[in-house]
């Protein structure tokens, strides 16, 4: 078999067979396939989409690259939760925190950064100390005794999305339903969790920009899960503008904090409350969302959400007192407000250009091996549905160089303010 006719192929459309896929899976991960072989197929595959067989091998075989973890040793229904990405996105930190607050057990694989949406891992990578990537069996201890971890797919997780991710970031071939199916689901299905959230995003600063989309990635992922004997349903979520009001990796983790401490900007906490009821419910710990949804608010209430973080946080190496001081992150060098230049209504804030501004601060990769500034990023005063006046604060950007008017002006471009506007709906539909 020859990695030229398997390219050749899809790029004629056709249907690739198992073993095809299986040799190109294979390759990738043993490194016999050279890295412009495998971005050309993924091009194609962006072009030419998979079937519903197709993606489901893509998936198996991507998962099974690598090592498949038993956590069956761990107590109780472990619950994940798992984003398609978008910016301002930092729902799975404080999220993890408030439903290991109820003793359940959440074992979470994040990712990075990818396209103009920032990851998980890089945001936790801004508290000193914190290690992302810790072996298979202090993540097994560390979820029996704090409830919660927060790692990387590493050691030996499915390989062959770690290197695909990688490549798809700085090929433009991120938003394509078999290759984020696939992504997610072998890493989720390899994790070993038996019951999984997922929250698919929709709009401007998602992958998927129609809810049609977002809908037929939803059901990909679900079908993959349940095919599997996962317990996994989605909900479609607004990526139109950022959520909450932090971007960029230190700011979010102030943000999550902040959402710890009773203080989160309320799109974040309902986001995070509507998928952690869902997760408890999954978990057993709730007979109706109702009820799960008042125990979640009792875990920020008496503050062992809060306490559930920092555990996680001295588990995994990082310095615990960033709960209390979260200055000790990385801080920019200049807080620049930028001022609207007409009163009303704020009707758009583009969030995939607010995620592009802050990567261009240096908060994002533009190449595979950019070194993150954990500092920089943007802090919204205004989201769509606020009335502004000429001159007020729309955002403070946070540089390390005051040289940003291209930023800047990028920004302006994709505000908009008018007489009015309305705040989008932030649930748009559940898919079981
Ligand atoms: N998250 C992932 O893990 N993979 C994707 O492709 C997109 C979001």
């Amino acid at each position: 078999m020859r990695m030229l006719d398997i390219i050749e192929s899809k790029k004629q459309g056709n249907k690739l067979s198992d073993d095809e896929i299986q040799f190109f899976v294979d390759g990738v991960v043993d490194g016999s396939i050279p890295d412009y072989q495998t971005s050309a197929l993924l091009m194609a595959i962006y072009f030419n989409g998979m079937t519903d067989s197709e993606q489901t091998k893509l998936t198996m075989a991507m998962m099974h690259s690598g090592d498949h973890l038993n956590l069956s040793s761990i107590e109780g229904i472990k619950v994940d939760k798992h984003s398609t990405g978008g910016v301002g996105d930092k729902t799975s930190i404080p999220l993890a925190a408030l439903v290991a607050a109820l003793g359940i057990p959440v074992p979470m694989i994040s990712g990075r950064g990818l396209g103009h949406t920032g990851g998980t891992l890089d945001k936790l990578e801004a508290i000193p100390g914190y290690k992302v990537e810790i072996s298979e069996s202090d993540f097994k201890k560390q979820v029996q005794k704090e409830q919660l971890a927060i790692i990387g797919a590493t050691g030996n997780i499915a390989p062959a999305d770690k290197k695909i991710y990688a490549l798809r970031d700085v090929t433009a071939t991120v938003d394509s339903i078999p290759l984020i199916a696939g992504s997610i689901m072998s890493k989720k299905i390899a994790s070993g969790t038996d019951a999984l959230v997922i929250d698919v995003k929709t709009g401007a600063g998602a992958f998927m920009k129609t809810l049609d989309d977002s809908r037929a990635l939803a059901k990909a992922l679900v079908k993959i899960g349940q095919g599997v004997g996962m317990d996994c349903m989605a909900l479609i979520s607004d990526m139109n503008q950022p959520l909450g009001n932090a971007i960029g990796n230190a700011l979010e983790i102030k943000e999550s904090i902040d959402l710890l401490n009773g203080n989160g900007p309320k799109d974040l906490l309902e986001l995070v409350l509507t998928l952690g009821s869902h997760m408890v419910v999954l978990a057993g710990k709730a007979q109706t969302l109702d009820e799960a949804r008042q125990k979640l608010e009792g875990t920020i209430t008496d503050g062992s959400a809060l306490e559930r973080f920092r555990a996680m946080v001295v588990a995994q190496g990082g310095d615990g007192s960033v709960v209390d001081h979260p200055e000790i992150m990385p801080q920019a060098k200049f807080k620049i407000e930028l001022p609207a230049k007409e009163s009303g209504v704020v009707s758009e804030i583009e969030a995939d250009e607010m995620g592009i501004a802050s990567m261009l601060l240096g908060g994002g990769r533009q190449k595979a091996d950019d070194q993150l500034d954990y500092a920089v990023g943007i802090v919204l005063h205004k989201k769509i549905g606020d009335k502004v006046s000429k001159g007020e604060s729309l955002m403070t950007i946070y540089s390390d160089t005051e040289q940003i008017d291209d930023i800047k002006e990028q920004i302006y471009q994709n505000v908009k303010i008018t007489d009015s506007a309305s705040a989008p709906e932030l649930i748009k539909e559940i898919i079981k």
